[in-house]
């Protein structure tokens, strides 16, 4: 975190020794016909093969690149013969769960900032194009072959009218063929074109979120303005220097101020800020729903869903979209969820009464399910 996070790029020959792909092709095949799975199909056709410099931009310009939207049923996919074709499956890690263990690896980055687990399959030749993404990214190389080409973004300039984004004028400066278990590392902003050597390739790639402030601020606002309420004593605009007035359209300067104190006067307390930041954070992507699940049995210990997003700070617990206020000994427990995502029966077993009942809520809502004995 301290030489790379953010800063350059970092290739680990061997980073997970012995990987399996966390699905198989048919497998994959199979999640890109679901509605509840996001998938793209990325076809090139006139493949111009890899190029090695800048001399191949126009060689790529020539190649004509299809992009189609998933769910698709397997028959709608190129032939596995036909090369230059990519499939891409977006939240591998909230349907199957080898990916989501992959995920977990990479929480020593916090939850906040952790996003998905994007799984591509490509015949030979098959890639996206080179490209530049506002976010870093891990790329788990776990079947095939695939080189990558990477260097600083120094024109963001793109290719006219295509329909993924293409970089016209992407000069890369390393390259590396990655084998199964190799991995790199691109901060955001980096140019990077990934092109399979060879039938198979399959690439992980983990992917994190990064909030973008004016959006961020939209989100926060619009939840924060719904959990306000009128106090019991409500403030109302007095105006009793006001004057008559022969500009009656013109709003009021002592209204203006009343706004700005309002508004101040909700700064100076973030707790509903902060509440509303946890919720955003957790709240569950628009395709995710849960399984209604049943009663805890007594004495056992729980583990998160895979869907289930939890974080907390000092004074809440937020969990899919919710907040509570926690402190002693239930906060640590709550914490100990959130930071491990399963609970022995140890400590279920010494939760406060109505902890019990919150976590007894979570299983019935399929967010948190019994943890099998071992
Ligand atoms: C891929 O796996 O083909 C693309 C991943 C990326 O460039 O972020
Ligand atoms: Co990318």
């Amino acid at each position: 975190m301290r030489q790379y996070w953010q800063k350059k790029p970092l290739l680990i020959r061997q980073a997970v020794p012995d990987v399996q792909p966390p699905v198989t092709r048919a497998e994959l095949f199979a999640l890109a016909e679901q509605d509840d799975v996001e998938s793209r199909l990325i076809v090139r056709r006139g493949a111009p093969g890899p190029t090695r410099s800048a001399a191949g931009r126009s060689q790529r310009a020539r190649a004509e690149w299809q992009l189609k939207r998933g769910p698709m049923a397997r028959r709608s996919l190129p032939p596995l013969g036909q090369p230059g074709w990519t499939l891409l499956v977006q939240g591998l890690d909230l349907h199957v769960p080898a990916a989501h263990d992959l995920l977990q690896r990479f929480r020593f980055v916090p939850d906040a900032r952790l996003d998905d687990v994007m799984v591509s399959y490509a015949t030979d030749t098959g890639g996206v194009g080179p490209h530049y993404d506002a976010y870093d990214v891990f790329l788990l190389q776990v079947s095939g072959r695939r080189r990558w080409r990477v260097g600083p973004l120094r024109d963001a300039s793109l290719e006219p009218d295509l329909p993924l984004k293409i970089l016209s004028r992407f000069e890369p400066e390393q390259e590396w063929v990655l084998e199964p278990g190799d991995m790199l590392y691109l901060p955001p902003m980096w140019g990077h074109d990934g092109v399979a050597e060879g039938d198979d390739c399959m690439t992980c790639s983990v992917g994190f979120r990064v909030p973008e402030s004016t959006a961020l601020s939209r989100e926060l606002l619009l939840r924060w303005a719904d959990e306000l309420s009128v106090p019991d004593a409500p403030r109302l605009y007095k105006d009793p220097r006001q004057p008559a007035t022969a500009e009656p359209a013109r709003v009021p300067e002592a209204l203006q101020d009343f706004a700005r104190q309002a508004i101040e006067r909700l700064l100076r307390d973030p707790g509903g800020l902060l509440s509303a930041l946890g919720e955003v954070l957790t709240e569950p992507k628009p395709h995710v729903w849960f399984q209604p699940g049943s009663p805890l049995p007594q004495g056992c210990g729980v583990r998160l869903d895979a869907r289930t997003r939890m974080m907390y700070d000092d004074q809440r617990v937020f969990a899919n979209g919710e907040s509570w206020r926690a402190a002693g000994r239930d906060a640590r427990m709550l914490r100990e969820l959130a930071d491990r995502r399963v609970l022995s029966a140890r400590v279920v077993g010494q939760a406060s009464a109505a902890l019990q009942a919150l976590l007894g809520q979570w299983a019935e809502d399929g967010w948190l399910h019994p943890l099998d004995a071992e």
